[in-house]
Protein backbone atom coordinates (compact mmCIF):
# COMPACT_ATOMS: atom_id res chain seq x y z
CA UNK A 1 0.00 0.00 0.00
CA UNK A 2 1.14 3.53 -0.95
CA UNK A 3 2.57 5.98 1.69
CA UNK A 4 0.02 8.25 2.53
CA UNK A 5 0.25 11.80 3.20
CA UNK A 6 -0.46 11.27 7.13
CA UNK A 7 2.21 8.44 6.80
CA UNK A 8 5.16 11.34 5.99
CA UNK A 9 4.23 13.84 8.29
CA UNK A 10 3.77 11.64 10.86
CA UNK A 11 7.31 11.07 10.60
CA UNK A 12 8.25 14.58 11.34
CA UNK A 13 10.50 14.22 15.30
CA UNK A 14 10.45 10.39 14.96
CA UNK A 15 12.06 9.40 11.98
CA UNK A 16 14.26 10.73 9.02
CA UNK A 17 12.24 10.52 5.61
CA UNK A 18 14.72 9.45 2.34
CA UNK A 19 13.23 10.51 -0.93
CA UNK A 20 14.85 9.69 -4.66
CA UNK A 21 13.98 10.98 -7.79
CA UNK A 22 12.80 8.37 -10.72
CA UNK A 23 12.09 8.74 -14.12
CA UNK A 24 11.31 4.82 -15.31
CA UNK A 25 9.88 2.03 -14.23
CA UNK A 26 12.89 -0.23 -13.81
CA UNK A 27 14.61 2.16 -11.51
CA UNK A 28 11.37 3.48 -9.73
CA UNK A 29 11.21 -0.58 -8.87
CA UNK A 30 14.21 -1.11 -7.35
CA UNK A 31 14.19 2.20 -5.28
CA UNK A 32 10.63 1.27 -3.81
CA UNK A 33 12.24 -1.98 -3.05
CA UNK A 34 15.08 -0.22 -1.24
CA UNK A 35 12.59 1.32 1.32
CA UNK A 36 12.78 5.07 0.28
CA UNK A 37 9.25 6.50 1.37
CA UNK A 38 8.86 9.04 -1.59
CA UNK A 39 9.55 8.69 -5.12
CA UNK A 40 10.18 11.87 -7.08
CA UNK A 41 9.57 12.41 -10.48
CA UNK A 42 11.75 15.85 -10.73
CA UNK A 43 11.67 17.68 -13.40
CA UNK A 44 15.68 17.23 -13.21
CA UNK A 45 14.77 14.18 -15.10
CA UNK A 46 14.99 17.20 -18.37
CA UNK A 47 18.58 17.64 -17.55
CA UNK A 48 19.43 13.83 -17.07
CA UNK A 49 17.21 11.76 -19.08
CA UNK A 50 16.92 14.51 -21.82
CA UNK A 51 20.08 16.00 -22.25
CA UNK A 52 18.78 19.59 -21.25
CA UNK A 53 21.04 22.37 -19.55
CA UNK A 54 18.15 23.02 -16.92
CA UNK A 55 14.70 22.16 -16.11
CA UNK A 56 13.10 24.91 -18.43
CA UNK A 57 12.23 23.46 -21.12
CA UNK A 58 10.35 20.37 -19.36
CA UNK A 59 6.86 20.24 -20.55
CA UNK A 60 3.86 18.33 -18.88
CA UNK A 61 3.76 16.33 -21.64
CA UNK A 62 7.22 15.16 -20.69
CA UNK A 63 6.65 15.07 -16.97
CA UNK A 64 3.59 12.61 -17.61
CA UNK A 65 5.41 10.46 -19.42
CA UNK A 66 7.73 9.75 -16.61
CA UNK A 67 4.82 10.26 -13.75
CA UNK A 68 3.16 6.80 -15.79
CA UNK A 69 6.71 4.76 -15.77
CA UNK A 70 7.35 5.61 -12.30
CA UNK A 71 3.93 4.90 -10.98
CA UNK A 72 3.91 1.49 -12.64
CA UNK A 73 7.20 0.77 -10.92
CA UNK A 74 6.41 1.90 -7.13
CA UNK A 75 4.14 -0.74 -4.69
CA UNK A 76 4.86 1.59 -1.13
CA UNK A 77 6.84 4.63 -1.90
CA UNK A 78 4.60 7.80 -2.53
CA UNK A 79 4.69 9.07 -6.01
CA UNK A 80 5.05 13.17 -6.23
CA UNK A 81 5.27 14.60 -9.46
CA UNK A 82 7.01 18.40 -9.90
CA UNK A 83 4.72 20.76 -12.04
CA UNK A 84 7.38 22.09 -14.38
CA UNK A 85 7.96 26.20 -15.80
CA UNK A 86 5.10 27.40 -16.79
CA UNK A 87 2.47 24.44 -15.60
CA UNK A 88 1.13 26.75 -13.16
CA UNK A 89 2.43 30.26 -13.25
CA UNK A 90 -0.53 31.39 -15.70
CA UNK A 91 -3.41 31.03 -13.58
CA UNK A 92 -4.93 29.09 -11.16
CA UNK A 93 -6.90 27.03 -13.03
CA UNK A 94 -4.11 26.18 -15.54
CA UNK A 95 -2.28 25.30 -12.04
CA UNK A 96 -5.69 22.90 -11.17
CA UNK A 97 -5.92 21.14 -14.33
CA UNK A 98 -1.71 20.76 -14.66
CA UNK A 99 -1.86 19.18 -11.01
CA UNK A 100 -5.04 17.26 -12.35
CA UNK A 101 -2.61 15.84 -15.59
CA UNK A 102 -0.09 14.42 -13.23
CA UNK A 103 -2.61 12.59 -10.37
CA UNK A 104 -4.02 11.29 -13.54
CA UNK A 105 -0.69 9.80 -14.51
CA UNK A 106 -0.30 8.24 -11.33
CA UNK A 107 1.08 10.75 -8.74
CA UNK A 108 0.16 11.07 -5.31
CA UNK A 109 0.95 14.48 -4.92
CA UNK A 110 2.36 17.29 -6.64
CA UNK A 111 5.57 19.57 -6.03
CA UNK A 112 5.56 23.77 -7.16
CA UNK A 113 8.87 25.76 -6.79
CA UNK A 114 8.22 29.16 -5.36
CA UNK A 115 7.06 30.56 -1.93
CA UNK A 116 4.76 33.37 -0.75
CA UNK A 117 3.96 34.64 -4.18
CA UNK A 118 1.83 31.04 -5.08
CA UNK A 119 0.48 30.57 -1.93
CA UNK A 120 -3.05 31.13 -3.15
CA UNK A 121 -2.28 28.74 -6.36
CA UNK A 122 -0.82 26.00 -3.77
CA UNK A 123 -4.43 26.76 -1.85
CA UNK A 124 -6.45 26.18 -4.57
CA UNK A 125 -4.74 23.21 -5.91
CA UNK A 126 -4.61 21.46 -1.51
CA UNK A 127 -8.43 22.45 -2.10
CA UNK A 128 -9.51 20.35 -4.59
CA UNK A 129 -7.74 17.14 -2.42
CA UNK A 130 -4.22 17.15 -4.44
CA UNK A 131 -1.28 17.51 -1.98
CA UNK A 132 1.13 19.66 -2.68
CA UNK A 133 4.96 19.58 -1.54
CA UNK A 134 7.06 23.28 -1.29
CA UNK A 135 10.28 24.12 -2.81
CA UNK A 136 12.38 27.11 -1.94
CA UNK A 137 15.39 28.16 -1.63
CA UNK A 138 17.57 27.27 -4.33
CA UNK A 139 14.69 27.14 -7.14
CA UNK A 140 16.02 25.64 -10.70
CA UNK A 141 12.96 26.71 -12.60
CA UNK A 142 13.96 30.56 -12.02
CA UNK A 143 17.02 31.12 -9.78
CA UNK A 144 19.13 29.64 -12.32
CA UNK A 145 17.64 32.67 -14.72
CA UNK A 146 17.93 35.11 -11.86
CA UNK A 147 21.63 34.28 -10.28
CA UNK A 148 22.44 30.85 -11.27
CA UNK A 149 23.48 28.17 -9.01
CA UNK A 150 24.11 29.46 -5.49
CA UNK A 151 23.44 28.97 -2.05
CA UNK A 152 20.43 30.57 -0.59
CA UNK A 153 19.86 32.11 2.69
CA UNK A 154 23.37 33.68 3.59
CA UNK A 155 22.30 37.06 5.06
CA UNK A 156 19.89 37.76 7.62
CA UNK A 157 17.41 38.95 5.37
CA UNK A 158 17.03 36.26 2.74
CA UNK A 159 16.77 33.83 5.80
CA UNK A 160 14.24 35.75 7.19
CA UNK A 161 12.09 36.02 4.07
CA UNK A 162 12.90 31.79 3.71
CA UNK A 163 11.25 31.53 6.97
CA UNK A 164 8.29 33.40 5.76
CA UNK A 165 8.20 31.93 2.79
CA UNK A 166 8.25 28.29 4.43
CA UNK A 167 5.07 29.22 7.46
CA UNK A 168 3.25 30.62 4.17
CA UNK A 169 3.39 27.66 2.25
CA UNK A 170 2.44 25.75 5.59
CA UNK A 171 -0.67 28.13 5.96
CA UNK A 172 -2.06 27.45 2.25
CA UNK A 173 -1.72 23.45 2.85
CA UNK A 174 1.19 22.36 1.81
CA UNK A 175 2.12 18.76 3.36
CA UNK A 176 5.88 18.91 3.25
CA UNK A 177 8.48 21.57 1.80
CA UNK A 178 11.66 20.80 -0.17
CA UNK A 179 14.62 23.42 1.08
CA UNK A 180 17.50 22.95 -1.60
CA UNK A 181 20.44 24.63 -0.99
CA UNK A 182 19.85 26.51 1.85
CA UNK A 183 22.74 27.31 4.99
CA UNK A 184 22.49 24.03 7.40
CA UNK A 185 21.69 26.83 10.01
CA UNK A 186 18.85 28.52 8.28
CA UNK A 187 17.41 25.01 7.33
CA UNK A 188 17.34 23.95 11.18
CA UNK A 189 15.59 27.04 11.90
CA UNK A 190 12.84 26.34 9.18
CA UNK A 191 12.67 22.82 10.28
CA UNK A 192 11.83 23.83 13.96
CA UNK A 193 9.71 25.99 13.02
CA UNK A 194 7.32 24.59 11.02
CA UNK A 195 4.88 21.55 11.79
CA UNK A 196 5.71 19.93 8.31
CA UNK A 197 8.33 17.91 7.29
CA UNK A 198 11.42 19.73 5.56
CA UNK A 199 13.28 17.28 2.67
CA UNK A 200 16.70 18.82 2.20
CA UNK A 201 19.20 18.70 -0.93
CA UNK A 202 22.14 20.47 0.00
CA UNK A 203 20.83 21.82 2.70
CA UNK A 204 22.23 20.04 5.82
CA UNK A 205 21.56 17.60 8.15
CA UNK A 206 18.56 18.95 10.23
CA UNK A 207 15.87 18.83 8.02
CA UNK A 208 13.54 15.86 8.41
CA UNK A 209 14.57 14.16 5.11
CA UNK A 210 16.71 14.13 2.11
CA UNK A 211 16.23 13.87 -1.68
CA UNK A 212 18.74 13.63 -4.50
CA UNK A 213 18.44 12.75 -7.89
CA UNK A 214 19.14 9.11 -8.58
CA UNK A 215 21.47 9.42 -11.32
CA UNK A 216 23.68 11.38 -8.80
CA UNK A 217 23.46 8.52 -6.15
CA UNK A 218 24.37 5.89 -8.77
CA UNK A 219 27.30 7.90 -10.13
CA UNK A 220 25.33 7.98 -13.63
CA UNK A 221 25.59 11.87 -14.28
CA UNK A 222 28.79 13.06 -15.43
CA UNK A 223 28.18 16.81 -16.57
CA UNK A 224 27.66 18.27 -13.14
CA UNK A 225 28.47 16.70 -9.79
CA UNK A 226 27.44 18.84 -7.23
CA UNK A 227 28.95 19.43 -4.04
CA UNK A 228 26.07 18.13 -1.92
CA UNK A 229 24.90 14.64 -3.89
CA UNK A 230 26.75 11.85 -2.26
CA UNK A 231 27.87 9.63 -4.61
CA UNK A 232 27.54 6.06 -3.68
CA UNK A 233 28.51 4.01 -6.93
CA UNK A 234 30.47 5.33 -10.06
CA UNK A 235 28.10 3.63 -12.43
CA UNK A 236 29.14 5.90 -15.21
CA UNK A 237 32.28 4.24 -15.78
CA UNK A 238 31.20 1.09 -14.92
CA UNK A 239 28.72 1.36 -18.08
CA UNK A 240 31.27 2.43 -20.44
CA UNK A 241 33.69 -0.59 -19.48
CA UNK A 242 31.11 -2.89 -19.78
CA UNK A 243 29.73 -1.62 -23.42
CA UNK A 244 33.44 -1.56 -24.53
CA UNK A 245 34.05 -5.01 -23.67
CA UNK A 246 30.18 -6.21 -25.50
CA UNK A 247 31.79 -4.11 -28.52
CA UNK A 248 35.03 -6.02 -28.31
CA UNK A 249 33.20 -9.52 -28.09
CA UNK A 250 31.04 -8.42 -30.79
CA UNK A 251 33.94 -7.66 -33.28
CA UNK A 252 36.56 -10.84 -31.76
CA UNK A 253 33.42 -13.41 -32.19
CA UNK A 254 33.42 -14.13 -28.74
CA UNK A 255 29.95 -13.07 -27.99
CA UNK A 256 27.43 -15.00 -28.58
CA UNK A 257 27.91 -18.14 -27.72
CA UNK A 258 25.87 -21.90 -27.16
CA UNK A 259 24.97 -20.53 -24.35
CA UNK A 260 23.17 -17.05 -25.70
CA UNK A 261 22.05 -19.35 -28.94
CA UNK A 262 18.68 -21.07 -30.06
CA UNK A 263 18.74 -24.51 -32.27
CA UNK A 264 16.11 -26.08 -34.48
CA UNK A 265 15.74 -29.77 -34.18
CA UNK A 266 18.54 -31.91 -36.26
CA UNK A 267 16.37 -34.12 -37.99
CA UNK A 268 13.95 -30.81 -39.15
CA UNK A 269 17.20 -28.96 -40.29
CA UNK A 270 18.21 -32.25 -42.38
CA UNK A 271 14.90 -31.81 -44.19
CA UNK A 272 14.92 -28.47 -44.71
CA UNK A 273 18.34 -28.55 -45.88
CA UNK A 274 17.13 -31.78 -48.11
CA UNK A 275 14.37 -29.51 -49.42
CA UNK A 276 16.63 -26.31 -50.14
CA UNK A 277 19.11 -28.90 -52.33
O1 LIG B 1 13.76 18.05 -9.96
C1 LIG B 1 14.30 17.62 -8.93
O2 LIG B 1 15.04 16.63 -8.95
C2 LIG B 1 14.08 18.34 -7.69
C3 LIG B 1 14.97 18.02 -6.54
C4 LIG B 1 16.29 18.61 -6.77
C5 LIG B 1 14.39 18.45 -5.26
O3 LIG B 1 13.26 19.19 -7.64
Amino acid sequence: MPKSVRDITSMKNFEKITVITAYDYTTAQLCDKAGVEILLVGDSGGMVMLGYENTIPVTMEQMCFFTEAVSRGRKDAMVVADMPFMSYQASKSQAIENAGRLVKSGADAVKLEGGIEIKDTVRSIVDIGIPVMGHIGFQPQTTTLQEGYRVQAKTKDAALSLIQNAKALEKAGAFSIALEMVTQEISKIITESIGIPTIGIGSGPDCDGQVLVVHDVLGLFEKLKPKFAKRYLELAGDIVKAVTSYKEDVVSGKFPTQEHSFSIDKAELERLRKEIA
